[in-house]
């Protein structure tokens, strides 16, 4: 079994994944959030630590674009490949109006003539392993269906998709049933992708779908970041959950303020993290208004600080 971490703009940053690594061992495999705007060779948007060879494990790291322009992508995956990744990862799912309405991300998933055609000026010009993240449809889910000769047509290396419609951005639920009923019809390694917040959710997603080996975790494991090395069989008692958890959040903070140098801009990043691991604590709101008025780099100090002293863990043993 395969698990992954899913990619979030603006939380699974490098800090993030790497920070991860040192703490956890559950995730076989990491993606980027989605880079943009690969105007030309050698792009500066390129550049950073975000995808930087020193920073990343090109063995188990696949970088993701988001875009709709064959030259673009085929741009990206020339570069990647340059750096040493072995595959990069189209965006098809994000859901998010400014996105899908210019036909990028999920926006995509309803023009399945174009996206024919960019798979096939994708393919005939790459030579690095192409991989897909998608929703099943943008309007409905049955869009998917008009993309599945497309999808057997070409090498893919693997396809992730998230069971929802874009328009439902995260409302209503993964519909495992409809992505078991594509498993027989996709040719290519499939990866499922929604609301794994618990082993019980992985068992019972995974028992609908025995064919399948690789999942990836998103919201769940920014909730719960055990929740990796938990669905792999290991435990964890309750003090040492929650001095782990401590330790990493006090890490990533550190982390992250040493490569902001000192900036409190990254008050905004922390909460954001906070907004999905405030539901690890039994009293998840009252720790919501603790975090969300935080506004000093001295006070999110103390403020994390109270929390692990006075607030317990959900799950009381293990
Ligand atoms: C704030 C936010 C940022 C995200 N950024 C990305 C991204 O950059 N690339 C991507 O493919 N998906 C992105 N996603 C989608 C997640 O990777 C994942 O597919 C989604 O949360 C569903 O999985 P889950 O139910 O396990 O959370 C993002 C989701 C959220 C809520």
């Amino acid at each position: 079994m395969i698990l992954s971490l899913a990619p979030f703009q603006g939380i699974t940053d490098s800090v993030y994944r790497n920070l991860y690594k040192e703490y956890f061992t559950g995730i076989d495999k990491y993606y980027t959030p989605f880079f943009t705007g690969i105007h030309k060779d050698n792009s500066r948007s390129l550049k950073g630590e975000e995808i930087d060879v020193n920073c990343n494990d090109v063995n188990t790291l696949t970088p993701q674009i988001l875009g709709n322009d064959a030259e673009e992508i085929i741009r990206f995956a020339s570069q990647c490949q340059a750096m040493g990744y072995k595959e990069i990862n189209l965006n098809m799912g994000c859901p998010f109006p400014r996105v899908a309405n210019k036909v990028r991300g999920c926006g995509l998933m309803a023009e399945p003539k174009r996206v024919n055609e960019l798979f096939d000026k994708i393919f005939n010009n790459i030579d690095i392993k192409f991989s897909l993240k998608c929703r099943l449809g943008y309007y409905n889910d049955t869009e998917i269906d008009e993309l599945i000769d497309s999808f057997n047509a070409y090498p893919f290396s693997e396809i992730i998709i998230h069971p929802r419609i874009g328009k439902q951005l995260y409302t209503g639920y993964a519909d495992v049933d409809r992505f078991a009923e594509l498993v027989p019809k996709i040719k290519r390694p499939l990866v499922y992708n929604g609301d794994i917040f618990s082993v019980d959710d992985f068992k019972r997603i995974s028992e609908k779908l025995p064919d399948i080996s690789m999942f990836m975790l998103g919201r769940g494991l920014l909730t719960n970041p055990f929740l990796a090395d938990e669905i792999k069989g290991m435990t964890f008692d309750y003090d040492e959950r929650k001095k782990k958890l401590h330790h990493f959040v006090v890490s990533l903070y550190l982390e992250r303020l040493r490569h902001a140098g000192g900036s409190p801009k990254i008050i905004g990043c922390m909460k954001e993290m906070w907004s999905y691991l405030m539901n690890s604590f039994e009293d998840s709101q009252n720790i919501w208004r603790k975090i969300k008025k935080i506004n000093n780099l001295d006070v999110y100090e103390e403020t994390v600080e109270i929390i692990f002293r006075d607030e317990s863990l959900r799950g009381s043993t293990v």
